[in-house]
């Protein structure tokens, strides 16, 4: 039997964050499956489908607010109360569907040879029989189960019930579902301290040597080519391309360079404007994207340009072939660089080039990590702290943010008892204040699809390193 060892060293705060992060993916799955074929023919066929309606409508109000109470929950004990019940009624509400689901097929299973008897060509996934059933065959309803007819209205009243505290419990929209800790990211510039960068000299050179080189072909009639710098969050991305943009052999090889901060909300018109200014150096006031974009084709025509499109998420086949039309006349040898945590996204740009970001070694994490604790580049001034602070950085597994974050957090404590309990504590137990992991890659919890989300979740409420068979997950 295969044994899965459990390494959720990232996890939700605590099991509260957990139980709300499950409720609004099981809300968003519960949504799918009202829409879903068999559910609705099945629901029509006996007469509950207004109630499914009614459900898709209030489930709907429910989602908008959920992040509020995902914020309030931790201050009213009353909210975390209302995520308690709606999880609970989200498990009954699925379980009905599914059985929803399953009468259906065995519905379709038992009259399948009937069906077929009417020799229809049928557009839909779903078996005609279901569509037409009990009404162009003539067959008699089977009746629903009664038990089933009240589960019905039991989850109804309870749904309502639950969607009529929302105004007393004052959860509120946010941003069209959308938080404002995402929108919250600082955009990033092309500037960077080298002093203050430890490693990444082979990187460097190596993506160097990418932008430098000659294609002699274009890449699928572009002048242009795309480098991916591709990496998980923190990872040290953003920081390798400025380094690279800012490399003396860089700045000859090319006649125009951009530095672009595109971020999750991927808008053309921002983008545009803000390369524009770059290569064009001066005041772009118009929001007009047919003007923004002619100025800058004009700009880059024959031109060798580099770009640097920083934190690219989108994934957007069109939204990347609309930004890249001004491109198209730069001068051969044109390079785009960008950063993503997405591979996808790397590949939807084309890609010619994936640069798979690694960690820093541990020694480059050590000084990454001194530098900001103890404003040193090792613990030569600091022995009683050496053993402990190794220790930390270890647990922070060659990824610099973690490297900084915990630096910051021990920056001016000499105390070892400060750092023995900064190496105890669990690094999302950390994060609350001037540590900013979980924030930093909460983001990447928020792309993932729906089904990943629910694992993510479930396997979180885990302890670290335990080993589950396959056989207990239950999802
Ligand atoms: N080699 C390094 N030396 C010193 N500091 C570093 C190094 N690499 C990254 N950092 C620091 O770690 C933090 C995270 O780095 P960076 O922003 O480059 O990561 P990223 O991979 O671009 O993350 P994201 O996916 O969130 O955009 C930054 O504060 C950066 O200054
Ligand atoms: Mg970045």
């Amino acid at each position: 039997m295969p044994k899965f060892p459990l390494d959720n060293s990232f996890r939700f705060r605590n099991q509260k964050e957990t139980m709300s992060k499950i409720v609004s993916v099981s809300i968003e799955m519960l949504l799918e499956k009202l829409a879903s074929e068999a559910v609705v023919l099945f629901a029509r066929r006996e007469r509950i489908h207004d109630y499914l309606v009614q459900w898709k409508k209030t489930l709907e109000k429910i989602k908008a607010v959920i992040e509020d109470a995902e914020e309030k929950q931790t201050r009213e004990e009353s909210v975390k109360m209302w995520l308690y019940e709606l999880q609970n009624l989200a498990y009954d509400v699925e379980d009905l569907l599914g059985e929803f689901e399953t009468e259906a097929l065995r519905r379709k299973l038992l009259l399948e040879p009937a069906a077929a008897d009417h020799h229809q060509p049928s557009t839909s996934k779903f078996p005609k029989f279901i569509r037409t059933w009990g009404t162009n065959l003539g067959l008699p309803s089977i009746k629903l189960d009664y038990k089933v007819v009240s589960k019905v209205e039991e989850v109804n009243a309870r749904l309502q019930d639950i969607a009529m505290q929302i105004q007393p419990l004052d959860l509120r929209e946010k941003y069209g579902g959308r938080s404002k800790r995402f929108r919250q990211r600082r955009p990033t510039t092309s500037l960077v301290h080298e002093a203050k960068v430890y490693g990444r000299s082979k990187e460097r050179e190596e993506i160097v040597e990418l932008l430098l080189k000659e294609d002699g072909t274009s890449h699928n009639n572009n002048h242009f080519s795309v480098v991916s710098i591709i990496g998980m969050g923190g990872l040290g991305k953003t920081t390798l391309a400025q380094l690279v943009y800012n490399d003396s052999r860089v700045q000859c090889h090319f006649d125009l360079k951009a530095w672009t901060y595109v971020s999750q909300d991927f808008d053309i018109i921002r983008v545009t404007k803000s390369i524009l200014r770059s290569v064009a150096m001066g005041i772009v006031d118009h929001n007009d994207l047919n003007l923004l974009q002619w100025k800058l084709k004009k700009q880059l025509f024959g031109k060798r340009f580099l770009l640097v499109l920083d934190d690219v998420w989108n994934e957007n086949y069109n939204d990347w072939i609309d930004l890249s039309r001004p491109f198209q006349d730069g001068a051969p040898g044109s390079k785009i660089i960008i950063t993503t945590r997405n591979a996808d996204a790397a590949l939807i740009m084309g890609t010619v080039q994936a640069y798979p970001l690694k960690g820093l070694s541990n020694d480059d994490c050590m000084c990454l990590f001194t530098q900001h604790s103890l404003e040193t580049r090792d613990f030569s001034m600091h022995q009683p702290l050496k053993e402990i602070g190794a220790k930390i950085v270890i647990k922070c597994n060659g990824l610099p943010l973690a490297a900084k974050a915990l630096g910051c957090l021990l920056h001016g404590k000499y105390d070892p008892s400060d750092w023995e309990s900064v190496l105890n504590s669990r690094i999302w137990d950390l994060s609350q204040g001037r540590c900013d992991i979980v924030h930093t890659l909460a983001l990447s919890y928020h792309y993932l699809s729906r089904p990943l989300k629910k694992c993510f979740a479930y396997c979180s409420l885990f302890p670290k390193d335990y080993e589950f068979q396959e056989e207990e997950t239950i999802l």
